[in-house]
């Protein structure tokens, strides 16, 4: 269990505010994403008052780790910007009231259409990923008259220390222009366009981060970059150093209190102003974009416990209501998290399970291998830290409805997504007439 005070153990109940978590699981049903708005809010508050110790700067809420309109609601009224990824995630923002100018729009692919929604919105940055979009950009930007603001994602190809499939700094990266090969001759490029004013710099070096050197690494690299800019005239405004701050899924990882994610924030900050003074550098406006960290710990997942199948000496399965379909990250990347069952939360975890979907796949497992208390059918089970990149990530697999999202407030719990329904998962279906 994370370090959250929103989430505790009294008597032999697990609590999530000021609600039993079986309480829950009665009234809402299960599956359920549990999302509780203090944490968010407190870390929101933690990062920006991080960020105003650097000075000129802004947190933005990476949207794709948890989309929602009420949790961008949420984020809004805490005075943070958004970064978003795709059309359907700048909808979301837009509909949720978000101010435009603090919208960053993220993605090395985007669409033609994506682009044309940006230009409509009068968002504030795009952030360039290939010559493709910004060729496309600077056409649509002469064409209606008014250039837009752009960052360019640059690759300081610096070796984050986190789990590979979540590294996106290596050199042979997707995202990017390499630090050391075209990005001062795409940005040179940007600034004689007509369409398109170079506003600065971004960089993402990947997620799941506890250790603050690679953000120093990438410090210095982007601060050589900036300065071999000016040498050739450009200035660069705004530095935007990404998100990846590391949260706690199991006891392998370090446990961080809001104001621990704020220390993060706080460290890149003294580290950029300090680079840039010692390299006589006009010190940017500076952005971070973390998304997990905001979102992560404040979600836990709710499952009724259904068939188990214990295989003596070899493994026993504890299977659940949910599956890949609405947590596909140990299919994805072998995630680890920890879990309890939350109407035996105070009997010893002495037993070694996998927690296993209700998916046609063998690699449908929620939690592999971990300590949980005796469970039996019918017990509800609660896995923590689920709050980033499980909802936003879900599907509808096997036509298994995504769960709802609940948000809990003190002693006040409603939807903020409702359960989807079977004429929800067929509505796009059609037959031709020319079938019948
Ligand atoms: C460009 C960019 N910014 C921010 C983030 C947020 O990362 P995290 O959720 O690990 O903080 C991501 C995640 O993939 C990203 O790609």
């Amino acid at each position: 269990m994370n370090s959250r005070d929103t989430l505790f153990v009294s008597g032999n109940d697990l609590y999530i505010g000021s609600f039993k978590a079986v309480d829950l699981a009665k009234r809402f049903g299960t599956p359920l994403y549990v999302m509780d708005k203090k944490y968010i809010e407190e870390v929101c508050d933690a990062f920006v008052g991080a960020m105003s110790a650097y000075g000129d700067g802004a947190v933005a809420f990476a949207n794709k780790a948890f989309a929602t309109v009420a949790t961008a609601k949420i984020a809004a009224a805490h005075g943070l910007w958004f970064d978003v990824v795709s059309g359907g995630e700048l909808n979301l923002v837009l509909r949720a009231g978000c101010d435009p100018k603090k919208v960053l729009f993220h993605g090395n692919n985007k669409t033609e259409r994506e682009i044309d929604e940006g230009i409509a919105a009068d968002i504030g940055y795009f952030v360039v990923d290939s010559i493709n979009e910004l060729e496309l950009l600077d056409r649509k930007a002469t064409a209606a008259g008014k250039p837009r603001d752009v960052l360019v994602r640059v690759n300081p190809c610096v070796s984050a220390h986190t789990y590979e499939a979540v590294v996106t700094a290596a050199p042979q990266s997707k995202f990017g222009f390499a630090v050391d090969g075209d990005a001062l001759a795409v940005i040179k490029d940007i600034a004689s366009r007509k369409g398109l004013n170079y506003s600065g710099i971004h960089l993402h070096i990947g997620s799941q981060i506890y250790d603050h050197s690679s953000y120093f690494d990438a410090v210095d690299i982007i601060t050589d970059f900036m300065k071999r800019l000016a040498d050739e005239g450009i200035v660069t405004d705004i530095l935007d150093m990404g998100g990846g701050y590391g949260i706690y899924y199991t006891d392998k990882d370090p446990k961080f209190t809001p104001r621990r994610y704020a220390y993060t924030v706080e460290n890149i900050g003294k580290c950029v102003a300090e680079a840039v003074e010692k390299k006589a550098l006009k010190k940017p406006f500076l952005i971070v974009e973390p998304g997990r960290s905001i979102v992560g710990e404040a979600g836990v997942t709710l499952y009724t416990v259904g068939a188990i199948k214990d295989f003596p000496g070899i493994k026993k399965y504890v299977a659940v209501d949910g599956g890949m379909f609405e947590n596909p990250r140990y299919a994805l990347y072998e995630s680890e998290y920890s879990a309890m069952v939350a109407n035996r939360a105070s009997e010893p975890a002495d037993e070694i399970v996998t927690v296993a979907g209700k998916c046609c796949e063998s690699g449908d497992i929620v939690a592999k291998d971990i300590p949980l208390q005796h469970a039996e059918t019918g017990d509800i089970l609660a896995v923590f830290s689920t709050g980033a990149y499980n909802y936003s990530m879900a599907s509808n697999y096997n036509l298994n409805a995504v769960p709802p999202v609940v948000l809990v407030d003190g002693d006040k719990a409603d939807y903020i997504v409702r359960p989807q329904t079977y004429d929800d998962l067929l509505r796009n279906n059609e037959v031709p007439s020319w079938m019948n």
